[in-house]
């Protein structure tokens, strides 16, 4: 029995990765940007709701004098993975000639990954890196993985640190993974 182990909705999730180890390796890449962006101001697109938490810390770790534009998408048909994606809020500023930073929580099968890549060339971005928190390559089948992640994790469902099961979850400090 896990004394850690806490339910959502009547389903129970335990713990993956600690708070802390989140932290420690989202300063390894906020320590990167500083280094490399120095020079050219990037726009970072957080990919809402799931990247609040992961964009938060990186806003107070960055020295360079980042832009910020917010994009949310969503699924048609809740659950199927065959559905197209409906871009919920589109971008408010321009990218042309900037250098992107699309900040998620996961890439998953990759689908999210694949529609902002295309829908940032289209608007003429002149780089486009992809930050996620997690990764799960068991599971992606898309064109673009992330540019870098912190956490390779196994294909279970997991919550917290930003990410939520049909919206619980989300406050959880650490991540806790599916037990079932
Ligand atoms: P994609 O399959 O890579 O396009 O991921 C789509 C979206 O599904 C992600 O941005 C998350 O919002 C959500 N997602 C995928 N895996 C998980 C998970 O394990 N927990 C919570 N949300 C997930």
């Amino acid at each position: 029995m896990n004394a850690d182990r806490i339910d959502l909705l009547g389903r129970p999730f335990v713990p993956l990765i600690s708070e802390a180890e989140i932290l420690g390796r989202l300063a390894v890449y906020a320590a990167e940007l500083n280094g490399r962006y120095a020079d050219e101001p990037p726009v970072l697109v957080p990919v809402l709701s799931g990247a609040f938490r992961v964009f938060a810390e990186l806003a107070r770790l960055l020295t360079v004098p980042y832009a910020v534009d917010f994009v949310k998408l969503s699924s048609y048909g809740k659950g199927t993975e065959g559905g197209s994606l409906l871009l919920q809020l589109p971008l408010s500023q321009s990218v042309e000639g900037r250098q992107v930073i699309v900040v998620e929580d996961i890439v998953d099968t990759g689908r999210t990954s694949d529609y902002l890549h295309a829908y940032l060339r289209d608007r003429g971005a002149a780089r486009v890196e992809l930050y996620s928190l997690l990764f799960k390559p068991d599971r992606f089948a898309g064109q673009h993985p992330p540019t870098a992640y912190g956490f390779a994790i196994p294909p279970a469902f997991v919550v917290g640190f930003g990410l939520d099961y049909a919206e619980a979850g989300r406050w959880l400090r650490g991540i806790y993974a599916l037990a079932e």
